[in-house]
């Protein structure tokens, strides 16, 4: 518009000046003028607006606390006796830690201490690994004295990893209600007691970081995961909550959300005929990251203190969709959230119809097997 009324203008200037020899040439050249100036002011006015838009984001984003070595550290792992939990203790091992790892069973502890001995020399080094057979779901005296023992030999605690964790798939009806108490009391609870027992010597030092482990069903619902996706998002909001009360003591806290992921674990999870069609076929449609690559961005992102810990593409959308009211302390999340929201909930109810109508199609053929 800007331009159109000034070439109107700057026409009948011409025309009345004919006889001052303005040629055609010279009108083009204006005109071109005006529209490269059009241009410039509108590329401009859109960087402004990005600028300040950055700006806003980076002024709203949370502060990062001071980074934490792990060289000299001792990172504590629950559930460190197998799967993500053990492949975290090895990678924390390489990277100058001493470890403490946390089970029930002895015999895998010992185990997996020799594993984790063997990917360094401790000796050498002068770091330790040590065993603490317990059931982090007990009594929360005993997992105190447990973890305050461990922290006489290794020193205090500046990175607690809690990994263990046990799952179930069965529809909800079907499911005991003992294991929904059983999935609370060790996927949740055992998180709580082992986390009070060492944030009181990190208050005190202004230092540490603590590592829930969720899972993508504690971010969604899906079909056979009603007692294990309680338990997960269960998780979500004790920690939302406690990285608010910690980060004035420099202490962060982080929400993992590993995708399926191959470890003893998840291969007992797909043993028997519990877990039901449906759930297996919801599964299927994100693959099975390997336990090494999971663990490795675990650790990456508690030492950037990031409060999301998301694996893969489909994490990091499902991550970006559910984020609402989540912390975020990365200018980058920040601004692919404020500008891509919309779209990942129209990528992410897409999902949910797919999965509708994979149920649908189970209910359908159980339904025709059952009239048979
Ligand atoms: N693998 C996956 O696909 C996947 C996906 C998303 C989230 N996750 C979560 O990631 C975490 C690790 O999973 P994973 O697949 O690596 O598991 P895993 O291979 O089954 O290992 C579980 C570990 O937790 C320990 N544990 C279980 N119950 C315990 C208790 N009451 N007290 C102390 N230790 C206990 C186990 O040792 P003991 O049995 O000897 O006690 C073992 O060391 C879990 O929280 C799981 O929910 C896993």
């Amino acid at each position: 518009m800007f331009t159109a009324l000034f070439s109107e203008k700057i026409y009948f200037t011409l025309c009345r000046n004919r006889n001052k020899r303005f040629g055609i040439h010279r009108l083009l050249l204006i005109l071109l003028c005006l529209a490269v100036f059009q241009t410039y002011c509108s590329i401009m006015l859109y960087l402004v607006l990005i600028v300040l838009f950055v700006v806003v984001v980076f002024a709203v984003v949370s502060s990062k606390p001071t980074r934490i070595p792990l060289m000299g550290a001792h990172v504590m792992v629950t559930g460190g006796s197998s799967g993500i939990g053990l492949e975290i203790a090895k990678e924390c091992a390489r990277r100058g830690s001493s470890i403490s790892i946390i089970a029930r069973n002895k015999s895998k502890l010992d185990e997996a201490k020799s594993e984790i001995e063997a990917v360094v020399d401790f000796e050498a080094s002068g770091r330790k690994v040590i065993c603490v057979p317990l059931d982090v779901s007990g009594d929360p005296a005993d997992v105190k004295a447990a973890i305050q023992q461990a922290e006489e030999k290794l020193g205090p605690v500046d990175f607690l990893f809690n990994c263990a964790g046990i799952s179930h798939a069965q529809s909800f009806q079907d499911t005991d209600p003992d294991i929904f108490g059983r999935l609370i009391k060790v996927n949740y609870l055992g998180s709580v007691y082992c986390t009070q027992a060492v944030l009181p010597g990190m208050v005190k030092r202004k230092k540490g970081r603590v590592v829930f482990t969720s899972s993508q069903a504690g971010q969604l619902g899906l079909f056979g995961y009603s007692a294990y996706s309680g338990s997960k998002f269960a998780l979500r909001g004790m920690a939302e909550t406690l990285q608010m009360e910690v980060k004035p003591h420099n202490i962060a806290v982080t929400m993992a959300f590993p995708p399926d992921t191959d470890t003893p674990g998840f291969h007992l999870e797909n043993e028997g005929d519990l877990k039901p069609e449906e759930t297996k076929l919801i599964s299927e449609t994100s693959g099975v990251h390997s336990a090494t690559s999971v663990s490795k961005k675990i650790i990456e992102d508690s030492l950037n203190g990031e409060f999301m810990s998301l694996i893969g593409l489909e994490g990091f959308l499902l991550g970006n969709i559910v984020s609402g009211m989540s912390p975020c302390n990365s200018t980058m999340s920040a601004i692919i959230q404020g500008l891509m929201m919309g779209l990942f909930r129209i990528v992410g109810l897409s999902f949910l119809k797919n999965f509708d109508a994979v149920v649908a199609k189970c209910s359908k053929k159980r339904q025709t097997k059952k009239e048979k």
